[in-house]
């Protein structure tokens, strides 16, 4: 039987309730599609940090390294370890060290699910970037302490890294509906935001076929709220996708079904699956935390891993529960009841 292998991280908080959940889903996909997905969990978290005094050992990259796929919940619990700290031992670096590039983050209704802000109508793609621009780590304070202190944030911004993120885009957006949104704010970021301004009209040349709209991050993120049935395939930079792909949840109905893969498009190292949101310390251990965002997440590692039936199989168990209503109203049904109607409903 084709075995694949997938590295556990479930993290933090809410992470640690719905990817328990969401791995239930996984292996009753796996037993209906003839295939076994073989788990190996780590617990890589702050709870680990605490014990060990880093969140995970050094050559946690390298043990990543070997398996198929990552399959996350969250990383960060504030209270005991900054967030500085924990996000750039664990989550960053295995984005960056994986050149998991292209962030895909689906933004759509499911049904039944009735947004606060929106009914239906929409389907937007967010391409975020996932590996340069704000999140480089670059920078650092000086006359630290002292009325004269500066801190500097240097965001970087490669040739090669917007353009595999912009045609990876493309490729996205010519599988859709043929419109990509290329998301910058070059009217005050006058070096990077007009250099990617400037690769977008470049790469486009190579995709005549598909129309390009240039936007500038504060009118998108109205646009999303007001229209976002106007919007297809959106890309951009690190801080901006993060940013836009809040909205994109709370369009949905909110973080708890934001789904979102960490692809290496090369497949030259493995590819990260999570959803959207945090380890949401306001409900962790309640037992509420919605884990659609989680399974609809693991869907998109199946499809990664070629196991495109099963993946159309999990989204349309999801889908069939919360046309019912299960799983629609926040905090409503709790994690387990949700997990169970989708495994019933796979079955
Ligand atoms: P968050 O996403 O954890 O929570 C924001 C709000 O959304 C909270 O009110 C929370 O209860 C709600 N929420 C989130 N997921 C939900 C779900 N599945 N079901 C129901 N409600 C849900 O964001 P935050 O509070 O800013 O961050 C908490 C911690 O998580 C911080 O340490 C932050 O850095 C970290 N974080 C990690 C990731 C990640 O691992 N990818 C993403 C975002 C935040
Ligand atoms: C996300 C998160 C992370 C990010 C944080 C926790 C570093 O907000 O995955 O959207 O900004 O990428
Ligand atoms: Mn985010």
């Amino acid at each position: 039987m084709k075995t694949y292998n997938i590295a556990l991280i479930p993290g933090d908080g809410i992470g640690k309730d719905v990817t328990g959940a969401a791995w239930q889903v996984m292996q009753a996909a796996a037993k209906r599609g003839g295939f076994a997905l073989d788990g190996t969990r780590f617990p890589w978290s702050c709870a680990y940090y605490l014990e060990t005094g880093a969140m995970m050992p050094p050559d946690g990259i390298e043990t990543l390294r070997k398996f198929d796929a990552i399959y996350l919940g969250a990383v960060g619990w504030s209270a005991e370890v900054p967030d500085s700290v924990s996000l750039h031992g664990l989550l960053l670096p295995i984005r960056k060290g994986f050149t998991q590039y292209a962030n895909i983050r689906p933004h759509r209704l499911l049904p039944g699910v009735q947004g606060p802000l929106r009914s239906d109508g929409f389907d937007i793609l967010c391409i975020r970037e996932n590996t340069e621009g704000e999140y480089s780590g670059a920078g650092g304070r000086i006359h630290s302490g002292t009325a004269n202190e500066v801190a500097v944030e240097t965001a970087i911004f490669t040739r090669a890294g917007v353009e595999r993120i912009l045609r990876f885009g493309f490729e996205q957006a010519r599988a859709r509906r043929k419109k990509l949104a290329s998301v910058t704010k070059s009217n005050a970021q006058k070096h990077s935001m007009v250099f990617w301004d400037e690769v977008t009209r470049e790469v486009a040349k190579d995709y005549a076929d598909v129309e390009v709209s240039h936007y500038h991050i504060d009118a998108i993120a109205a646009r999303m709220v007001l229209a976002p049935e106007s919007l297809d395939v959106i890309v951009a930079s690190n801080l901006f996708g993060d940013i836009l792909t809040d909205i994109g949840a709370a369009i949905q109905g909110g973080l708890g079904y934001a789904a979102s893969a960490n692809i290496n498009p090369d497949r030259s190292a493995p590819s990260m699956f999570e959803p959207v949101h945090g380890s949401a310390p306001d409900i962790a251990h309640l037992g509420v935390a919605n884990p659609i965002a989680a399974i609809w997440s693991g869907a998109m590692m199946l499809e990664h891993l070629g196991e495109g039936h099963a993946a159309a199989e999990v989204m349309s168990a999801i889908e069939s529960i919360t046309a019912r209503g299960i799983g629609t109203i926040a905090g409503k049904d709790r994690t387990e009841t949700i997990t169970q109607a989708v495994l019933a409903a796979l079955s």
